[in-house]
Order: structure tokens, then C-alpha cells, then sequence
């Protein structure tokens, strides 16, 4: 299969885990014989320094015209200072928006071999597996009217919170159909006791669910969430939640990986899907080598599966990344309690890449009998 992939490495960690992911791809295209062409483009805070905007047009061009655009991080504290649509954070805002990316699926999976890496008990987190399915391109985030306005003691500013029906209804489709393949149990969250932008959403969930009999739906107010994911994260299967709510508790879940740096996500519905670790760009440890490149790696991993359909590719990309943990290698952040092997970014890119060969030789050999 051939697969155009535009790759932004964006700042901070962002090009060191990339790097790691685009490693990983190159052994799938060779290990399964695919073509996989890359095309580097800047975004974020990279693009700023260069060429003064957090998404020049040549990138957003690249990328509409790719088969799915692999992402690092955006975010440099220098920048920091920028009105909102001059941030690097609006580069990766305006990428969604032009790529229609109306869902984002964030896979919350903790592994039994990094169990210990949470600060929660090994018995709370064991097995759990959730999937967030953030709405992203509605909400307070892309909401009008907004500002800052006036002078002196009477100074303000707002937001907007606002959603339409089928706004709600689209990416309410996509949490349902993914709650069908997974075992069929919704959590729909909101803050329908105060929000009318709740109260619609809950409207339209429950209209939706009546297409899905076999999908269970309840609905659960963000506090409430905020608290149960970490009391018994396996009483959910897929959360489906707005804009900024979505982003909170996805952060939050990370807590049951270990870290943050675990993380994957498909921002997907539009033209062009987006494949992006949920972390941030972390400057504090950008280029040491520290990073964790697991996030991006199983960022490529929902690539394969969402927008190559790759399903065997992609599921043996997660079963290498299992694959490493259970040999004990770890990156800084996720070392836990018990005596592991410490690597760098670099080197578990390249663990994954290898375990991804040895596991396709396993299969040959097993073919060949
Ligand atoms: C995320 C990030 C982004 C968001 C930032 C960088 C704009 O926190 O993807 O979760 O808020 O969506
Ligand atoms: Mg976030």
C-alpha cells in the first residue's frame, strides 16, 4: 500500500518522539512491504521563528493534500506573550479546523507491565481501557463571540460556549459506533445541572442512541467523571464528552497510564486525519533525549488503523510497544517502583522498531510450517 504522510514535528519534544514514530513506520512499510513516502512541514511555535505564522500556507497545503498528517507537539514558552491567534497553539487549532477533524479518539490503555507507574494502586488501574472521544472543533475553543475588551477596573473578557445539534450529533456517532465494537457502554459527560450547552447534548445522545439498542448510555456530569476515572477507571468502556471537558479528563486519565507520555490520539471525521500524542511539547526536557516516544509511536499505530486500514500492521505496532515494556525497558517518566531497564527516546523507537521485525519473523516462521 502506498501512503503519503505529512509529518509536523512542531516544538519542544515534538521532533525527538516524531522521529521515533516515522522510525517505526519505515519498519512496518519494510517488514510488510508497503510504501510509505514523508514530507516534514513546520507548524506551532518552529513555524513562528520561521516564517512568522503557527501555520504557514504551505503546510496546511501539504496536509490537506496527504493521506494523514502525523503530529508532534506545539507549545514554546517563548511565544507565550502572543495574542491567542498568533500562539503556536493556534497552528494546531487552525490544522483541525481546516481538516474538519471533528472527533478525537484518545485510547486510554494501562498496560499490566506499567501498573506500578501510577501513582494509584496497580489493582485500581490493572486493565483498565477507555476510550475518550473528545469533540474538538466546537465548544469554548472555536466558540464567538470572544475577547478581551475595555479598559481600567471594568476590563473583561469571554468565551463562548456553544454547540448545534449536529455538531453534537456527528461525533455522538462516532462515540456510538465505537462503544458497538468494543462491548456496548457509553458514558456520556456533561454539566447538564448548570450548562444549556449540556442540556442540548444530552438531548441529542439520547436521540442518537436510539439507532444503537445494544449500546448502554448513561450520563454523568464532568465532576462526577473527573472523580470515578480515578476511583474505578474499569467502570468505563468509551467516554464521550465536549471540547474542553474532553481535554481535562484526557490529561487526568493519563494519570492511570503512568504518563502523559503514553498517550495517542486520532483526531479524525474531516478530510484529512490527524495523528498526535496528547502531550504537550515539554521544553524543559526538549532535546535530552528523555523523551517518551510511546504516545507518538501509538499515534502511528491509529494511523495505520484509521486512515490505512492497516489493521494487522497496527495492532502489531501496540503489541511491540507491550512487547518492550514486558522486557522491562522503560523511559524516565514511567520507571515505577521495581529495578528497570532506563532508556532514552531514542532507543526505545528503536526497541519497538525491532520487536515490530521479530514479531513479523515470528509470523513468517509460523507461515512457513
Ligand atoms: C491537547 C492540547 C491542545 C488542546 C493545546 C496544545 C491547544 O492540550 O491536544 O490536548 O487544548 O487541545
Ligand atoms: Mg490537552
Amino acid at each position: 500500500m502506498k501512503l503519503n504522510i505529512t509529518v509536523l514535528p512542531g516544538d519542544g519534544i515534538g521532533p525527538e518522539v516524531t522521529r521515533e514514530a516515522v522510525r517505526v513506520l519505515r519498519a512496518v512499510a519494510e517488514v510488510y512491504g508497503h510504501d510509505f513516502s514523508f514530507e516534514e512541514h513546520l507548524i506551532g511555535g518552529a513555524a513562528i521563528a520561521e516564517t512568522g505564522s503557527p501555520l504557514p500556507p504551505s503546510t496546511l497545503d501539504a496536509c490537506l493534500a496527504s493521506d494523514a498528517v502525523l503530529l508532534g507537539a506545539v507549545g514554546a514558552p517563548q511565544f507565550d506573550g502572543l495574542a491567542g491567534e498568533k500562539r503556536p497553539e493556534a497552528g494546531l487549532l487552525g490544522l483541525r479546523s481546516a481538516c474538519g477533524a471533528f472527533a478525537n479518539l484518545r485510547p486510554i490503555v494501562c498496560y499490566d507491565a506499567t501498573a506500578d507507574s501510577s501513582p494509584l494502586k496497580a489493582e485500581v488501574v490493572k486493565g483498565a481501557d477507555v476510550l475518550i472521544v473528545r469533540e474538538l472543533l466546537g465548544g469554548l475553543y472555536f466558540g464567538e463571540p470572544r475577547a478581551i475588551q475595555g479598559e481600567g477596573a471594568t476590563r473583561e473578557a469571554f468565551n463562548t460556549m456553544r454547540y448545534n445539534e449536529a455538531e453534537v450529533e456527528r461525533v455522538a456517532r462516532v462515540a456510538f459506533e465505537a462503544a458497538a465494537a468494543r462491548g456496548g457502554k457509553l458514558t456520556s459527560v456533561d454539566k447538564a445541572n448548570v450548562l444549556e450547552t449540556s442540556r442540548l447534548w444530552r438531548e441529542v445522545v439520547n436521540r442518537v442512541a436510539r439507532e444503537y439498542p445494544q449500546v448502554r448510555v448513561e450520563h454523568m456530569y464532568v465532576d462526577a467523571c473527573a472523580m470515578h476515572l480515578m476511583l474505578n477507571p474499569r467502570r468505563f468502556e468509551v467516554i464521550l464528552t465536549e471540547n474542553l471537558f474532553g481535554d481535562i479528563l484526557s490529561d487526568e486519565a493519563a494519570v492511570l497510564t503512568g504518563s502523559l507520555g503514553m498517550l495517542a490520539s486520532a483526531s479524525v471525521g474531516g478530510g484529512t486525519d490527524v495523528y498526535e500524542p496528547v502531550h504537550g511539547s515539554a521544553p524543559d526536557i526538549a532535546g535530552a533525549g528523555l523523551a517518551n516516544p510511546l504516545g507518538a509511536i501509538a499515534s502511528a499505530a491509529l494511523l495505520l488503523r484509521y486512515s490505512a486500514k492497516l489493521e494487522q500492521e497496527a495492532a502489531d505496532v501496540e503489541a511491540s510497544i507491550r512487547a518492550v515494556l514486558e522486557r522491562g525497558y522503560r523511559t524516565a517518566d514511567i520507571q515505577g517502583r521495581t529495578g528497570k531497564y532506563i532508556v532514552g527516546t531514542e532507543e526505545m523507537g528503536t526497541l519497538v522498531a525491532e520487536a515490530l521485525a521479530e514479531l513479523a519473523d515470528m509470523r513468517h516462521a509460523y507461515h512457513a510450517v
